[in-house]
Protein backbone atom coordinates (compact mmCIF):
# COMPACT_ATOMS: atom_id res chain seq x y z
CA UNK A 1 0.00 0.00 0.00
CA UNK A 2 1.29 3.13 -1.06
CA UNK A 3 1.39 6.32 1.08
CA UNK A 4 -1.14 8.69 -0.95
CA UNK A 5 -3.46 5.42 -0.88
CA UNK A 6 -3.75 5.91 2.66
CA UNK A 7 -3.84 9.69 2.67
CA UNK A 8 -7.18 9.37 0.15
CA UNK A 9 -8.66 6.87 2.42
CA UNK A 10 -8.29 9.13 5.45
CA UNK A 11 -11.34 11.18 6.61
CA UNK A 12 -9.94 14.61 7.11
CA UNK A 13 -12.68 16.04 8.39
CA UNK A 14 -11.39 15.91 11.58
CA UNK A 15 -9.09 18.12 11.31
CA UNK A 16 -11.12 20.94 10.70
CA UNK A 17 -12.85 20.56 13.88
CA UNK A 18 -9.70 20.06 16.00
CA UNK A 19 -8.54 23.86 14.76
CA UNK A 20 -11.77 25.28 15.08
CA UNK A 21 -10.73 24.88 18.84
CA UNK A 22 -7.00 26.21 18.63
CA UNK A 23 -7.96 28.91 15.64
CA UNK A 24 -6.77 32.49 16.86
CA UNK A 25 -4.80 31.48 20.15
CA UNK A 26 -1.65 32.54 20.47
CA UNK A 27 1.01 29.59 20.79
CA UNK A 28 -1.45 26.98 19.45
CA UNK A 29 1.03 25.93 16.55
CA UNK A 30 2.76 23.15 18.47
CA UNK A 31 -0.93 21.72 20.23
CA UNK A 32 -2.93 22.14 16.98
CA UNK A 33 0.04 19.93 15.49
CA UNK A 34 0.10 17.34 18.05
CA UNK A 35 -3.60 17.05 18.37
CA UNK A 36 -3.51 16.45 14.90
CA UNK A 37 -1.13 14.18 15.05
CA UNK A 38 -2.89 12.38 17.89
CA UNK A 39 -5.51 11.72 16.28
CA UNK A 40 -4.04 10.05 12.52
CA UNK A 41 -0.88 9.09 14.00
CA UNK A 42 1.14 11.29 11.56
CA UNK A 43 1.45 14.56 9.43
CA UNK A 44 0.64 14.57 6.08
CA UNK A 45 1.44 17.63 3.23
CA UNK A 46 -2.61 17.13 2.53
CA UNK A 47 -3.45 17.45 6.65
CA UNK A 48 -1.22 20.62 6.94
CA UNK A 49 -2.99 22.09 3.78
CA UNK A 50 -6.19 21.45 5.41
CA UNK A 51 -5.05 23.01 8.48
CA UNK A 52 -3.98 26.06 6.83
CA UNK A 53 -7.03 26.45 5.45
CA UNK A 54 -8.75 26.31 8.61
CA UNK A 55 -6.49 28.26 10.50
CA UNK A 56 -5.55 30.85 7.78
CA UNK A 57 -2.06 29.94 8.21
CA UNK A 58 0.11 29.25 5.33
CA UNK A 59 1.36 25.26 5.23
CA UNK A 60 4.79 26.06 4.76
CA UNK A 61 4.59 27.89 8.14
CA UNK A 62 3.41 24.66 9.84
CA UNK A 63 5.64 22.66 8.13
CA UNK A 64 8.51 24.54 9.16
CA UNK A 65 7.58 24.21 12.95
CA UNK A 66 7.34 20.40 12.45
CA UNK A 67 10.37 19.60 10.87
CA UNK A 68 12.02 20.90 13.82
CA UNK A 69 10.70 18.78 16.71
CA UNK A 70 11.43 14.78 16.32
CA UNK A 71 7.95 14.46 18.19
CA UNK A 72 6.23 14.67 14.76
CA UNK A 73 5.80 12.11 11.72
CA UNK A 74 5.60 12.78 8.23
CA UNK A 75 4.49 9.60 7.22
CA UNK A 76 2.65 6.73 8.91
CA UNK A 77 3.73 4.79 11.58
CA UNK A 78 2.50 1.67 13.24
CA UNK A 79 0.28 1.04 16.06
CA UNK A 80 3.25 -0.42 18.03
CA UNK A 81 6.35 1.70 17.92
CA UNK A 82 9.19 -0.51 18.96
CA UNK A 83 12.32 1.82 19.93
CA UNK A 84 15.42 -0.45 20.57
CA UNK A 85 17.65 0.92 22.70
CA UNK A 86 21.38 1.51 20.88
CA UNK A 87 22.84 3.20 23.26
CA UNK A 88 26.21 2.53 25.10
CA UNK A 89 25.05 -0.17 28.13
CA UNK A 90 22.33 -1.76 25.67
CA UNK A 91 24.71 -2.08 22.80
CA UNK A 92 27.40 -3.91 25.22
CA UNK A 93 24.47 -6.56 26.16
CA UNK A 94 23.64 -7.13 22.94
CA UNK A 95 20.70 -4.36 21.81
CA UNK A 96 21.68 -5.48 18.19
CA UNK A 97 20.75 -8.83 18.33
CA UNK A 98 17.33 -7.73 19.24
CA UNK A 99 16.99 -5.40 16.28
CA UNK A 100 17.71 -8.38 14.27
CA UNK A 101 14.92 -10.18 16.23
CA UNK A 102 12.88 -7.61 14.91
CA UNK A 103 14.19 -7.49 11.45
CA UNK A 104 13.28 -11.73 11.46
CA UNK A 105 9.53 -11.57 13.31
CA UNK A 106 8.16 -8.08 11.09
CA UNK A 107 10.99 -7.75 8.21
CA UNK A 108 11.84 -4.32 8.92
CA UNK A 109 15.03 -2.52 9.75
CA UNK A 110 15.26 0.93 11.59
CA UNK A 111 12.70 3.32 10.65
CA UNK A 112 10.53 1.05 8.59
CA UNK A 113 7.54 -0.11 9.02
CA UNK A 114 5.93 -3.35 8.12
CA UNK A 115 2.92 -3.27 4.83
CA UNK A 116 -0.22 -3.16 7.91
CA UNK A 117 1.16 -0.11 9.51
CA UNK A 118 1.15 -2.62 12.71
CA UNK A 119 5.05 -2.01 13.82
CA UNK A 120 7.52 0.48 12.91
CA UNK A 121 11.16 0.14 14.46
CA UNK A 122 13.30 2.78 15.33
CA UNK A 123 16.63 2.36 17.21
CA UNK A 124 17.33 5.20 19.59
CA UNK A 125 20.19 6.37 21.52
CA UNK A 126 19.96 5.89 25.66
CA UNK A 127 16.10 5.86 26.59
CA UNK A 128 17.25 6.29 30.69
CA UNK A 129 16.79 2.76 31.92
CA UNK A 130 20.66 1.55 31.67
CA UNK A 131 20.28 -0.59 34.63
CA UNK A 132 18.00 -2.98 33.01
CA UNK A 133 19.72 -3.35 29.60
CA UNK A 134 19.29 -4.24 27.16
CA UNK A 135 16.16 -2.31 27.17
CA UNK A 136 13.21 -1.69 24.53
CA UNK A 137 10.46 0.23 24.30
CA UNK A 138 7.21 -0.06 22.95
CA UNK A 139 5.02 2.45 23.12
CA UNK A 140 5.19 3.32 26.56
CA UNK A 141 5.74 0.33 27.98
CA UNK A 142 9.15 -0.23 29.01
CA UNK A 143 11.00 -4.27 28.23
CA UNK A 144 14.20 -5.05 30.23
CA UNK A 145 16.73 -7.31 30.80
CA UNK A 146 15.94 -8.98 27.64
CA UNK A 147 17.26 -11.95 25.58
CA UNK A 148 16.69 -12.24 21.78
CA UNK A 149 14.60 -14.91 23.13
CA UNK A 150 12.51 -13.33 25.38
CA UNK A 151 11.90 -10.21 23.10
CA UNK A 152 10.96 -12.80 20.21
CA UNK A 153 8.00 -14.19 22.73
CA UNK A 154 7.61 -10.24 23.55
CA UNK A 155 6.99 -9.13 19.83
CA UNK A 156 4.88 -12.41 19.02
CA UNK A 157 2.38 -11.45 21.90
CA UNK A 158 2.17 -7.69 20.37
CA UNK A 159 1.39 -9.69 17.02
CA UNK A 160 -0.81 -11.78 18.45
CA UNK A 161 -2.82 -8.59 19.82
CA UNK A 162 -2.57 -6.43 16.87
CA UNK A 163 -4.19 -9.73 14.66
CA UNK A 164 -6.77 -9.25 17.69
CA UNK A 165 -7.52 -5.73 17.08
CA UNK A 166 -7.49 -5.61 13.55
S1 LIG B 1 22.00 2.62 26.97
FE1 LIG B 1 20.07 1.71 26.76
S2 LIG B 1 18.94 2.57 28.36
FE2 LIG B 1 20.84 3.53 28.50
Amino acid sequence: MDENAVAEELDLSKIDKICEKYKGKKGSTIPVLQAVQEEYGYLSKEMLERMGDVLNVSPHELYGVLTFYAQFYTSPRGKYVIRVCRGTACHVKGSGRISEVVKEEFGIGDGETTEDYGFTLEEVSCIGACGMAPVIMVNDKTHGNLTPEKSREIFKDYAEKFKEEE
